[in-house]
């Protein structure tokens, strides 16, 4: 990368993210509908920080903090940058508003540019990966946002949209499975690209032999796995997922309702009555094992994923497909579908560092290193992760409760050896 090419795609991430908030008004843009979420104009603003703390602190000569407060209020998560305002408070914060975020970012990207554009070789190469890195932070954002947005609106009895547009399940396909032979394989980065620390480094794991289902598990699958007491059972059930059953009362996925005997479901294109051949969506890890368990099966590791995601091309319904929801599967093609995009598939896999991981010196070390407690690792993205956003050693990761990100399920099963 030149600072040509860093300066086009500066400009592209930017655009990107202000495209996303584009058809939100400022005060759908301040609303913070539950601890987990944060309100549009903060994730504006924080990606915005980001790149204000680590690009622009340490290289501009002169440099002074756009607005000293923002420095409290937009840092996230980096104890080593100082205090922050508490997160699930964010959505009390009025002011600033969504126009002075906007004037906030307008004087970041002219001073990034401005940076680039006179910046020496020398700095340069020292610079990019952090630039690189902001790019991919703001990319994850522009999901981020789109996923609390859901929710925000989700909350307003007038049922409001966002954007993008249904496509219809076929509903006649069956579940097929794929064998996969295993053995000893490579997963983590390959190099070549951008990768997050947490990709690396490539490393050895032995598989026994697996097999994969070859799509998602669908809504009318779903639907069976209520009919026959899903939620009721506690056989099903980790002893953490039932806890959470009963104590948040949960009957079904997250933006499922049920209306005069028929049931709805929640997109950013509305409510919807459900269609049962799409994809379900919006599980906890805990609801997703409970599947597997009913039906006889398991979820994949994280390595049994990757090992079979590497012979595939990235491509699928993410968000640049306009309609920001999961797809039906299509036509059976004898290999795996949905691998890209459609929803993060929850794997078994707890959220740890690979053998010999360690985080970069200095605060960006905070970036993922520090989260590999008390999580579950999903692979392959979803209708709202960026084009460019997801590759095969790519490692998500939530609490295995959270059903508010756009996740779901693909079964996986023990192989039988050759
Ligand atoms: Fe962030």
């Amino acid at each position: 990368m030149d600072t040509t090419t860093a300066i086009a795609r500066f400009d592209e991430v930017r655009a990107d993210t202000e495209r996303l908030a584009a058809p939100l008004s400022p005060e759908d843009q301040t609303v913070q509908s539950m601890p987990d979420v944060s309100p549009t104009k903060w994730h504006r603003a924080h990606v915005t920080w980001f790149f204000e703390t680590f690009v622009l602190a340490e290289n501009e000569a002169g440099f002074t903090p756009f607005q000293d407060q923002y420095w409290f209020l937009f840092n996230s998560y980096y104890e080593q940058v100082g205090p922050r305002y508490a997160r699930p408070m964010r959505g009390v914060i009025s002011r600033p508003g969504a126009y002075e975020v906007g004037d906030y970012r307008r004087n970041v990207d002219d001073r990034i540019r401005d940076l680039l554009d006179r910046v020496d070789e020398g700095t340069f190469a020292k610079l990019a990966p952090t630039i690189e890195l902001g790019f991919h932070h703001e990319q994850q954002h522009q999901e981020l946002l789109l996923m609390d947005i859901k929710h925000v609106l989700s909350l307003n009895p007038l049922q409001p949209t966002y954007a993008g547009r249904p496509v219809a399940g076929d509903g006649t396909d069956r579940l097929g499975w794929v064998d996969i032979d295993g053995g000893l394989v490579e997963i983590g980065s390959e190099g070549g690209g951008f990768c997050f620390d947490n990709e690396l480094p490539r490393h050895q794991q032995w598989l026994e032999p697996y097999r994969l289902a070859d799509r998602l598990i669908t809504n009318g699958e779903w639907l069976e796995f209520m009919a026959d007491g899903g939620y009721r059972r506690p056989e099903l059930w980790l002893s953490d997922g039932w806890a959470r059953v009963n104590a948040e009362g949960w009957e079904a996925p997250f933006y499922w309702r049920q209306t005069d005997g028929v049931w709805f479901e929640h997109t950013l294109h509305g409510t919807t009555p459900l269609d049962p051949g799409l994809p379900v969506c919006h599980l906890s890890h805990y609801e997703a094992d409970a599947y597997a368990t009913w039906a006889g099966k398991r979820l994949p590791t994280e390595a049994e994923w990757e090992h079979a995601a590497w012979t595939y091309e990235v491509t699928g319904n993410l968000a640049d497909r306009d309609s920001f929801h999961p797809r039906a599967a299509g036509p059976a093609t004898g290999g795996l579908r949905q691998l890209f995009g459609d929803c993060w598939e929850w794997t078994s896999s707890a959220y740890l560092p690979y053998p010999g991981f360690h985080p970069a010196a200095g605060a960006i070390g905070e970036y993922n290193g520090k989260f590999m407690s008390n999580q579950m690792v999903l692979r392959g993205g979803c209708a709202l992760t960026p084009p460019g956003h997801t590759r095969a050693s790519y490692r998500n990761f939530f609490p295995p409760g959270a059903r508010w990100p756009v996740t779901g399920l693909r079964l996986a099963d023990d192989g039988r050896r050759a």
